[in-house]
């Protein structure tokens, strides 16, 4: 008899918890504001993680105070993905972040699925550049969701095709945003950063490298 509360898949945020990237956000967003006349602080880019790009920008401009049509918009999404993938052109798999690689390794070995659930739509690329892709099972990134995070979309998407059920999911995420979504989609969560940012998540690690096989099962008791 399967045991309902068993672990078989584990669905990874990308940046921010596979690769620092949520920094290289936050600089090239910041970029964009002091281009436009303001400042963006690093508690308001928290509440821009996890977020699509055109949601981030609206965010944006709010704070600036800043209105802008669906042109001009586009010009500025543009312009800070541009900056975006200047800083992660050169990424190389050095640069994932301590922890990961044992820990999809352990998984692999333990036959739990693996998935990347991103909003990212420059996901594909960085999964490339650090040489993940053959750990995956899935990989849904921002330009195969319509709704985003905190809707489970990204994540109940990344379970189908993998065929588990949410339930059996976990999901590891360093925005309140996809902690949300991973509970608005049924799943179980762990929220990679600190207890301060992260609410509610079953589990909070300070990164990968503070998970293993035997910590993660603690989650089926
Ligand atoms: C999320 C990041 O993973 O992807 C957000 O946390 C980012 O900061 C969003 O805005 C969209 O990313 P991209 O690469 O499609 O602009
Ligand atoms: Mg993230």
């Amino acid at each position: 008899m399967s045991n309902t509360n068993e672990i078989q898949a584990c669905i990874f945020d990308l940046d921010g918890v596979i690769v620092d990237t949520a920094n290289s956000h936050y600089k090239a967003w910041k970029r964009l504001a002091n281009e436009l006349g303001f400042d963006l602080t690093p508690e308001q880019n928290e509440k821009m993680k996890g977020i699509g790009r055109m949601e981030s920008l609206d965010m944006l401009l709010e704070i600036g105070n800043i209105e802008a049509d669906k042109k001009e918009k586009k010009k500025l999404a543009d312009l800070k993905n541009g900056w975006y993938r200047d800083y992660i052109s050169e990424m190389q798999p050095d640069e994932l972040l301590p922890g990961v690689i044992d820990f999809l390794e352990e998984l692999t070995e333990e036959n739990i699925l693996i998935a990347i659930g991103s909003a990212s739509r420059n996901a594909p690329t960085i999964v490339r550049q650090v040489q993940i892709g053959r750990y995956l099972d899935a990989l849904i990134d921002g330009s195969k969701v319509t709704k985003g995070k905190p809707h489970p979309e990204v994540f109940l998407k990344a379970a189908e095709e993998m065929g588990v059920e949410p339930a059996h999911c976990v999901v590891f995420e360093d925005a309140q945003a996809g902690i949300d979504a991973a509970r608005n989609g049924g799943m179980r969560t762990i929220g990679v950063g600190s207890q301060q940012v992260l609410h509610n998540a079953d589990m909070i690690i300070p990164g990968l490298n503070e998970i293993n096989l035997e910590k993660l099962r603690t989650l089926e008791k």
